[in-house]
């Protein structure tokens, strides 16, 4: 059955479609803008008009969804750029909305991109204030729901968070507007990259008070039963490709759907090794989100969704 391409497809267990894909997008102020981010080639700041023909792009390729990241103008103690009606996300959905209305639209719920210490939530002393973070998450993501997002994806790690989320989404009318809950996000070496992109590195200490131990994949299991119990609709798992036994596992312990973050260090890494000429990208990438699709990702979260994209309209499948 090993013999020729074809005979191979008849008894392939698993594939990646672009529609499985959903592609991360960092938006900045301003117009004209696109700024590369070095630690992720192939990855741009943008402002809207610029994050509209990417987002136009991701629709033509046939992804799934777009996740949305923004750098805001100014940040303060409380991350209160992050829930403005005129922040830099409102205003992105808003046009993403207006232009191309068919691509749904994830937003990352987190107060890290938006607060001077660049912590997920507010401060008490050194610490982070679990409680005192919720309603401003909840404020959040109401925010960008009446913006017109289609689904909200917190990623803050605070306990209750997506039971305040939910509360806070019925009460404003969004009780429609579904819940990712990022449940088993690790405290992880590969965000490196992202924090330069979002511009969101930690000014003191580092998130091991409210992300996940990376030796503990049990844990994870109970982290997205408890996400269930409070509201989630999907649950997700972060990063990936280091954590395919927990993807494998809260899919099995759920039955819910389960999307994987192929995160910012994991995408670099492979880049980086490709531009050296040590691995084939196209190839390595390929095996890479096979591998986490059967490991039992229903959808993949990647800054490769495009390329992947293309490639897949020239070859066919991974
Ligand atoms: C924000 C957030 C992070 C990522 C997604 N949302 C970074 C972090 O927790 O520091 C990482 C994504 C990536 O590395 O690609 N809380």
């Amino acid at each position: 059955m090993r013999r020729t391409g074809p005979l191979r497809g008849m008894v392939r267990e698993t594939t990646v479609a672009p529609s499985d894909l959903i592609l991360p997008l960092f938006v900045v102020p301003g117009s004209g803008v696109r700024r590369p981010v070095t630690s992720m080639p192939g990855v741009d700041q943008t402002s809207v008009d610029e994050l509209l023909r990417d987002a136009g792009d991701a629709h033509q390729l046939g992804l799934g969804a777009i996740i949305l990241f923004g750098i805001p103008p100014y940040k303060d103690l409380e991350g209160t750029s992050g829930y403005r009606d005129d922040g830099v996300v409102q205003k992105a959905v808003r046009a993403l909305k207006r232009e191309v209305p068919d691509l749904p639209v994830i937003t990352d719920v987190c107060l890290c991109e938006y607060t001077s210490h660049g912590h997920c939530g507010v401060l008490r002393g050194d610490t982070v204030d679990n409680d005192a973070t919720l309603p401003l998450l909840a404020r959040m993501a109401v925010s960008h729901a009446a913006a017109g997002a289609d689904l909200v994806a917190p990623s803050d790690m605070m306990d209750g968070r997506v039971a305040a989320i939910r509360a806070g989404l019925d009460a404003e009318g969004f009780d429609e507007t579904p819940i990712i809950a990022y449940s088993a996000k690790y405290a992880s070496a590969f965000y490196g990259p992202f924090r330069d992109a979002a511009e969101s590195t930690p000014s003191f200490g580092d998130r091991r008070s409210y992300q996940m131990d990376p030796a503990n994949g049990r844990e994870g299991i109970r982290e997205a039963k408890l996400d269930i119990a409070e509201g989630a609709d999907i649950v997700m798992v972060k990063p990936a490709h280091a954590y395919l036994d927990v993807i494998a596992s809260v899919k099995g312990e759920t039955g819910y759907p389960v999307y994987a973050y192929h995160v910012s260090g994991e995408y670099a890494m492979l880049v980086a090794a490709a531009e050296r000429g040590w691995i084939d990208l196209s190839r390595a990438m390929n095996e890479v989100l096979l591998g986490i699709r059967r490991a039992g990702a229903d959808m993949i979260l990647t800054y490769y969704a495009r390329e992947f994209a293309r490639a897949y309209r020239v070859e066919g499948t991974a």
